[in-house]
């Protein structure tokens, strides 16, 4: 099965997880089974308008739904029948979509997913709650199987989860002070290691916790969380590759991280390539924070003419193709193993 076919059929499925912890409409005893039951009263019109409503907003919007299914297909090639931890395959998912929402937040942008972004429609107010919000709310799922699996599984599960969210915050940490101008000689190794704590950590959640529920050895969960790592990372290069180069169907706005004055690697090499005084003129857009179409163009062209955008891809090319040799030895052959293959080249050819 092609993966996008693989990726839109685990998308169902895992939608309807995140629905039976978290509905749509929530009834009176679904925020008892969430929250616990009231010492005073809820007040459910106002916990529906405030969280449920905003988060299925982004959620039914779509989304590939890869953390998942990177999940499922570790945890499958550890041995580990996928479809018995469905639900716990949302974690990284239901975060993932809150970081959207505060990165929205922090970016400055207009549109996710072809739509106007979540604060823009809701209310900063609304939109920074929310999206706390789902850094929780998927551990509804693994307390509530917390008997079905040893207690070390457990624990490592949680310590898993929390080390991820540091990094994650470390990774946006760097990105924003970067945007705002505040390192001009921001190196590639500082990129990379950006890339590996913004991005690369949620893929590490998603593969780490399907090997440890897989019952995986801790040197096998350690490689999985490197494999995912440098495919997260490849994802972001391909991500702002695309941000600088898509057509149509992109649903974000196209240039946007010259916007926001994103130093993606892209635009390292490209200074590093520029004589001085195209240089200083890319980091003169980029540091104005313009949302001038005409000049949003006149530093693509000038990123045009250095070698950034194919160094950045063949970059993201190696990356995955080096991660895949090295996790590659220690499966055994299996459908899964095949599919991981074929995922990780699909999210660096991706087009949207
Ligand atoms: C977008 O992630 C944010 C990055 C980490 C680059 P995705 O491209 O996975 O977002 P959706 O869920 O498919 O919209
Ligand atoms: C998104 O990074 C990463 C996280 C939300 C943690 P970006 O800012 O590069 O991604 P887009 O372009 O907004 O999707
Ligand atoms: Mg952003």
């Amino acid at each position: 099965m092609p993966i996008e076919s693989l990726l839109s059929q685990k998308r169902k499925q895992v939608d309807k997880e995140i629905e039976r912890y978290f509905p749509k409409n929530p009834t009176e005893s679904d925020l008892r089974k969430i929250c616990g039951f009231p010492r005073y009263a809820y007040d459910l019109p106002s916990a529906k308008a405030a969280l449920h409503t905003p988060i299925w907003e982004l959620l039914d919007r779509g989304g590939k739904r890869w953390r998942p299914a990177l999940f499922l297909m570790v945890a499958e090639a550890f041995g580990k029948k996928s479809q018995t931890l469905l639900e716990l395959s949302i974690i990284p998912e239901v975060i993932h979509n809150g970081t959207l929402m505060a990165d929205d937040i922090e970016d400055n942008s207009d549109f996710r997913r072809g739509k106007p972004t979540i604060h823009k429609i809701y209310g900063e107010d609304i939109a920074i709650n929310a999206s706390s919000a789902m850094y929780y709310l998927p551990l509804l799922a693994l307390f509530k199987n917390k008997s079905k699996f040893p207690q070390t599984t457990i624990i490592s599960a949680y310590e898993i989860y929390s080390q991820e969210m540091i990094n994650l915050a470390y990774g946006q940490s760097f990105d924003i002070l970067w945007h705002k101008g505040k390192n001009a000689n921001v190196t590639e190794d500082q990129y990379l290691q950006m890339c590996a704590f913004k991005t690369g950590t949620l893929a590490r959640m998603a593969a780490k916790l399907g090997a440890v529920f897989a019952g995986a050895s801790e040197k096998n969960v350690q490689l999985a969380g490197r494999f995912a790592e440098s495919i997260g990372v490849a994802f972001q290069i391909q991500d702002d590759i695309l941000n600088l180069t898509a057509k149509e169907d992109y649903g974000k706005e196209i240039g946007g991280d010259i916007s926001e004055g994103k130093r993606s690697l892209i635009v390292i090499r490209a200074i590093s390539k520029l004589e001085p005084q195209k240089r200083r003129r890319l980091l003169e857009i980029l540091d104005s924070h313009t949302k001038d179409n005409f000049k949003i163009g006149e530093a693509i062209s000038l990123i045009r003419g250095t070698d950034a955008l194919e160094y950045s891809s063949k970059c993201a090319s190696k990356i995955v193709a080096d991660a895949w040799i090295e996790f590659s030895k220690v499966l055994k052959p299996s459908k899964a193993k095949k599919q991981l293959e074929q995922f990780a080249k699909y999210l660096i050819e991706r087009k949207v």
